[in-house]
C-alpha cells in the first residue's frame, strides 16, 4: 500500500483524534468513503480507535514490511526512494534484477515477507519463516569494474553490522566475506549479483536476509536472530529503516573513493581475522591463519608453511573458537 491519505491524516494527528467530518472535508470525499478507508486500514492490521464525538485515532501499526511504513520517517536521499513490497515472491533479488533491467534508478528496494526460492551464496538456499525477517534487495549502479564489485558486499556487511548494533546493543561479528554472526551463529547473509560488461558494472543487486524475530528452533541449524541476540523483539520496520540509512552513508563513502575507511570498519567487526580457517576456493582448500582483508576486500591467509595466499571469492570455515 502506498500514500494512503486517511492514514496520513491519522499519523498527522498522532496522539489525538481526527474527526470523520474533518477528514471528509479536507480530502473532499464523503463520510462513507472515510469510513471505508478506515475499514481498509483495519483489515490491513492498523489499529484505529473510534470514539463518539471525537473521531478516529491511530493506536497501532501492523508488523508488516509495507512500503509506506518503511518509507515513513526514512530520511535517505537515494536508497529507499522507491520501495516495492510483496507478501510472497520467488526471490527479492530476481524482482530487483528486473527493476535493474527496466532501467530504474539506483536505490530502488524490494522487500518481501516470504520467499519461495530465496537464494544464498554458492548455490545454497535462504530459508526464513514468513513475517519474521527482513528480506531485502537493493538496486545499485556503482561506477566500478566487475573486479571491484565485491566492495559493495563488504560495504553492506559493515552497514548491516552498524544497524544491528543499534537494535541489539552490541555489534555482530563479520565472517568473511559477508556473514554476520552473534555468538558464532549466522544472523544475516548477503548475496550480491551483478549485471556487467567486460569493463564496467551495469547494475548490482544486493540481497540481504536478516533473521529478526524468528526463534532459533524455526531457523536452519547454526543460525540465530536479532531477537535471540537482544533478548527481546526488534521492530522490523525500524531496523529496515536504519539499515537503509547506514547503507546510504556507506555507499556515499564508497562513491567518494573512501573505500579504505570501509575496509577499516570491516576489520573492526571482523570475526575472521586472526582465526585459523579453511577457505574453499573452487573446490581447493587453503588452511592457515586469516591475516585480514586488503583494499579489494580479498582475504589473506598465512599457510602453515609461511606462504600467504589471497582469496578473492569463496567460503571460509572458522576452525577455532568464536569471536562475535
Ligand atoms: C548467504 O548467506 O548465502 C546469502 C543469503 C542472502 C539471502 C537474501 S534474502 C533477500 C535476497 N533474496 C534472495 O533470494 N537472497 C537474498
Amino acid at each position: 500500500m502506498n500514500d494512503d491519505p486517511v492514514l496520513d491524516f491519522l499519523r498527522e494527528k498522532k496522539d489525538g483524534y481526527v474527526s470523520g467530518e474533518e477528514m471528509s472535508r479536507r480530502l473532499k470525499v464523503s463520510r462513507a468513503a472515510v469510513w471505508k478507508g478506515i475499514e481498509v486500514l483495519r483489515r490491513l492490521g492498523y489499529e484505529v480507535e473510534s470514539r463518539a464525538g471525537q473521531g478516529y485515532r491511530l493506536t497501532g501499526i501492523p508488523d508488516k514490511m509495507f512500503a509506506d511504513e518503511i518509507a515513513y520517517g526514512l530520511k535517505t536521499r537515494m536508497i529507499g526512494k522507491k520501495i516495492f513490497s510483496y507478501e510472497d515472491l520467488d526471490s527479492t533479488n530476481d524482482a530487483a534484477w528486473r527493476l535493474g533491467e527496466e532501467g530504474l534508478p539506483e536505490g530502488a528496494c524490494v522487500f518481501a515477507e516470504h520467499q519461495k526460492k530465496g537464494r544464498g551464496r554458492m548455490g545454497r538456499s535462504w530459508l526464513s519463516p514468513k513475517g519474521k525477517g527482513v528480506l531485502l534487495s537493493v538496486l545499485l549502479r556503482p561506477k566500478l569494474s566487475p573486479a571491484e564489485a565485491a566492495r559493495v558486499t563488504l560495504m553492506t556487511a559493515v552497514s548491516a553490522a552498524r544497524a544491528m548494533k543499534k537494535h541489539v546493543g552490541k555489534a555482530p561479528g563479520i565472517k568473511w566475506p559477508n556473514d554476520l554472526l552473534y555468538g558464532g551463529k549466522k544472523v544475516c547473509g548477503i548475496l550480491t549479483e551483478m549485471s556487467a560488461e567486460l569493463d564496467r558494472v551495469k547494475f548490482v543487486v544486493v540481497g540481504i536476509g536478516v533473521n529478526v524475530n524468528a526463534s532459533a528452533k524455526d531457523l536452519p541449524p547454526g543460525s540465530t536472530s536479532l531477537r535471540e541476540a537482544a533478548g527481546r523483539a526488534v521492530s522490523r520496520q525500524d531496523f529496515a529503516r536504519d539499515l537503509l540509512t547506514e547503507m546510504e552513508a556507506d555507499y556515499l563513502r564508497l562513491k567518494d573513493g573512501r573505500f579504505e575507511e570501509i575496509v577499516r570498519d570491516w576489520e573492526d567487526h571482523s570475526a575472521t581475522s586472526g582465526k585459523r580457517v579453511t577457505a574453499t576456493v573452487f573446490g581447493r582448500k587453503i588452511q592457515g591463519q586469516a591475516v585480514g582483508i586488503d583494499s579489494d576486500g580479498a582475504l589473506w591467509i598465512r599457510r602453515d608453511n609461511g606462504l600467504q595466499e589471497r582469496v578473492l571469492a569463496g567460503d571460509v570455515q572458522h576452525l577455532d573458537g568464536v569471536r562475535a
